[in-house]
């Protein structure tokens, strides 16, 4: 990344385009819209709430992000997105049941307004749904076009000054990288042939890529995470970053081991499981999509743990993952892990984790927080891959041959780190008794 010497100002209204207006999309259309009416608060977004320390301790110089960083403000945000059904986001909103009415009703004349364009589905790469609200083309390139004309219309039409999506749609099957994915030569001719390697997020994020629209990837599924967009992100000098948002279990792991990796405590075994009853949980037991969620979250704790350097620690650990569809439970997931660790001298102990979590709740502010970034750093010139939001995703996208940084609070201080780059202050380096800020 090189450093920015200006950084347009965010002036006038971003778009934020969201394929896939489900129970993550709406959670955060909704919370938006409440936030800047002031009734509700954005917990858990590190935009809205977070500060930041610059200088030294003695300095007290701790502004909040959102005074630091010239980011967009809630106000200047407008909505919109795809959706495989028809629904517009109060009817989805509902539909989701993540919210309450007192949540919902407050802002229903904006969420209507939020309506969803017909998506591009092929129904082979999401096995569990049978969408009625679809684009019709011959070809994946015609398609690619139409989704281009959307984008464009929807700026045009709101007014809007810059654009960004975060997707938000379904997990898809399992696709294995391809000679189709390698360069931006292949995976055009692919589209024209109708290749099945290119799967419907592909072809959102290739028509934002030819927009010019930053584009993160909220699922486990390759989308961006392949050469021929990484090509056109460089070509197009647009930022791209996934992948799926780290939330819930993932989210709890990557706090643990770091903990106990610090104090040097061993692991034989970890044992994930959960029951989800939302559609995203629907989606998930078909075995294919849960493949792709399943190698997504458990590369984690090999890069926190690091076997080879501590083969005694962590050289025979059983990491499993499981995820049962259960419907009762909607959107309120519950999630158990069993840790069987060994300390001194090796005597074992456990760990039981019982994380009763919301996961549309958890991920809202996430999309929030990579909405506003992807935008800053767009307006910073960065292009290609945005490594320093590893923090929000659980399966992080490197450059080639790099591998991903998974620790929370690593993450967190590159992101800071990175802030307080651009921007020209000091990094932080802890050095010379300093204290984390
Ligand atoms: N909620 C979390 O904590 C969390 C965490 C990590 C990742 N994710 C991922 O975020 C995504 C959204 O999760 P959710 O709970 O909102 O799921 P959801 O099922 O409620 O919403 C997904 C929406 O995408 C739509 N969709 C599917 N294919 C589409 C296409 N080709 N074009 C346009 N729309 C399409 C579906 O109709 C649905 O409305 C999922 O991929 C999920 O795995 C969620």
């Amino acid at each position: 990344m090189k450093k920015p010497s200006v950084i347009t100002p965010p002036n006038g209204k971003l778009g934020v385009l969201l394929p896939g207006l489900g129970a993550v999309a709406t959670t955060f259309v909704a919370g938006c819209l409440l936030a800047r009416k002031g009734l509700a608060k954005p917990i858990g977004s590190l935009t809205q709430l977070g500060t930041i320390r610059l200088g030294k301790r003695t300095d007290n110089r701790v502004p909040l992000l959102k005074d630091f960083l010239p980011i967009a403000t809630l106000d200047q945000l407008v909505f919109g997105g795809w959706d495989i059904f028809p629904d517009n986001a109060y009817e989805s909103a509902l539909n989701a049941q993540v919210l309450e009415r007192r949540h919902i009703d407050p802002v229903k004349e904006e969420l209507e307004q939020v309506k969803a364009m017909p998506g591009v589905f092929y129904p082979e790469y999401v096995k569990r749904l049978h969408g009625t609200h679809i684009k019709q083309g011959k070809t994946k390139a015609d398609m690619v076009e139409q989704l281009r004309e959307d984008i464009r219309s929807f700026k045009k039409n709101n007014g809007c000054d810059r654009l960004v999506a975060i997707w938000c749609g379904s997990t898809e099957v399992l696709v294995d990288p391809s000679p189709a994915h390698a360069s931006i030569e292949a995976f055009e001719k692919a589209l024209r042939e109708n290749d099945p390697a290119i799967s419907n997020s592909m072809m959102y994020a290739w028509a934002c890529l030819k927009e010019h629209v930053p584009f993160a990837n909220g699922a486990p599924n390759l989308t961006v995470d392949i050469p021929a967009m990484t090509l056109l992100a460089r070509d197009m000098a647009v930022s791209i970053a996934g992948k799926d948002f780290k939330t819930g279990q993932t989210l709890m792991k990557t706090i643990l081991a770091p903990g106990l990796k610090a104090r040097m405590l061993g692991l034989d075994g970890w044992f994930s499981t959960n029951i989800l009853g939302n559609r995203d949980g629907e989606v998930l037991d078909d075995p294919g999509s849960f493949h792709t969620k399943e190698v997504s979250k458990l590369g984690v704790l090999d890069t926190i743990l690091q076997p080879s350097v501590y083969p005694e620690l962590y050289g025979n650990i059983h990491h499993k993952v499981r995820i049962e569809y259960y419907p009762p439970r909607g959107d309120s997931k519950e999630g158990w892990d069993n840790l069987d660790i060994f300390g001194w001298l090796g005597y074992p102990m456990q760990i039981k984790v019982n994380f009763l979590c919301r996961d549309s709740i958890l991920a809202a502010p996430i999309v929030l927080d990579l909405a506003l970034l992807m935008d800053l750093g767009q307006r910073a010139g960065f292009t290609g891959i945005q490594e320093w939001l590893s923090f929000y995703f659980k399966s992080p996208m490197t450059a080639p041959g790099l591998y991903p940084e998974h620790d929370l609070f690593i993450q967190a201080k590159k992101l800071k780190n990175t802030m307080r780059w651009m921007m020209g202050e000091d990094l932080v380096t802890h050095l010379g008794n300093e204290y984390y800020g």
